[in-house]
């Protein structure tokens, strides 16, 4: 995607021995990259959120590996690279997908050729992405022609959606906003609604920033308003990313997701989840099993912005001496779910629909 005209992916290496990266708790009040120099790095960028979203956590500990085969290409040290990464975020399943595929491609080498290959795979690992992301657009692109297709002429298709999966949640394109950059593009149009996604506010921060550089008409919104919008009929359907969705079909994502399902439910309002294969669990029978990130009370408790004068400050907006408690992620149900935009396309949200599109799995 563009930044002021200059196309950027999230992540991207620098030579042999670092790798490139947007500080993604600078937006959108400021465009920083940062270049990660080692796999503690790659860990740490990981953990405190400076690059979150599925698909880019899963490139970012490939990239941590490589970063790690650079120094030690040794099996003590695949081994601590692969733990000391595994254990940065518990939910997404996209960080133990690629750290397997890393492990299992460098395991049966040489050390010689490790740090090579490492990165040859990290940067496959990040293509593929790109190209996954691509293929979903294109696929959810037909859901919202079909959309369109029912309202008059013209009128305007309103989506809504919730935190971010868009480009900044992978190397590019995204998964839920990649339909929605079709479709603007295609020249359909589109309005999308976005939860502002509290506590960390990844849709008033990182998609409102994203749609707007795109220039997707869009409005932020309180988490809890989106139910009123569907029974007012002013959303036409929802899209939404995930961060793992188990064998029978049930998804995590952020924490807010199944509210806005069961709204959606109600009213009859279509809910779309579009996520790449690396993000099916198909070791996991069911949603109650995903493990569920619980984050610092301070992400409840204090609110960072920017001041008039352009200083970023964070504040404290709770009573003085209350605590929160701040779990990062929600279950949705498959029932809840009208279908799935994979790259391989679309289908219903079951054992049988995921095994329609990956029946070797
Ligand atoms: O805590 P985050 O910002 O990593 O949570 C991100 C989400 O929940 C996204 O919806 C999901 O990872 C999909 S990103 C394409």
């Amino acid at each position: 995607m563009k930044i002021n005209g200059k196309p950027y992916r999230t992540i991207w290496p620098v030579g042999r021995d670092k790798v490139g990266i947007i500080d993604q708790t600078k937006l959108p009040h400021r465009f920083e990259t940062l270049e990660l120099a080692s796999m503690q790095d790659a860990a740490h960028a990981i953990k405190a959120m400076i690059v979150r979203g599925a698909p880019l956590i899963g490139a970012a500990a490939a990239y941590g590996i490589a970063l790690a085969m650079r120094e030690d290409a040794s099996d003590e040290a695949l081994d601590r690279a692969h733990d000391v990464l595994a254990e940065t975020r518990p939910t997404a399943i996209n960080l133990r997908w690629a750290l397997k595929r890393m492990c299992d491609t460098l395991r049966n080498h040489p050390r010689a050729e490790r740090s090579k290959l490492a990165w040859a795979e990290a940067a496959k690992i990040a293509d593929e992405d790109v190209e996954t992301c691509r293929a979903i657009g294109e696929h959810g692109l037909k859901v919202l022609q079909d959309a369109a297709a029912k309202k008059e002429p013209g009128e305007t298709l309103n989506v809504l959606t919730h935190c971010n999966a868009g480009w900044l949640g992978c190397v590019d394109w995204g998964t839920a906003l990649a339909p929605i950059y079709m479709a603007y593009d295609a020249g359909i149009p589109i309005h999308v609604w976005v939860d502002e996604t509290r506590p960390r506010n990844q849709g008033a921060s990182l998609t409102a920033f994203e749609l707007g550089g795109h220039g997707v008409p869009h409005t932020i919104i309180a988490d809890n308003a989106g139910g009123l919008l569907m029974m007012q009929g002013k959303v036409d359907l929802c899209i939404v990313g995930t961060d793992r969705v188990t064998a029978n079909g049930d998804v995590a994502n952020k924490i807010g997701t199944y509210l806005k399902a069961l709204a959606a439910k109600d009213n009859n309002v279509p809910f779309h989840v579009a996520l790449p294969s690396s993000t099916i669990d198909w070791d996991m029978a069911k949603g109650s099993d995903i493990p569920i990130e619980e984050r610092s009370p301070d992400e409840i408790l204090k609110m960072t912005g920017r001041t008039p004068t352009g200083a970023v400050v964070t504040v404290d907006i709770a009573a003085p001496g209350s605590t929160a408690a701040n779990p990062g992620f929600d279950v949705t149900p498959a029932r809840l779910v009208t279908g799935f935009i994979t790259e391989r396309g679309v289908c219903e949200a079951s054992k049988k629909g995921l095994k329609s599109l990956f029946p070797r799995e």
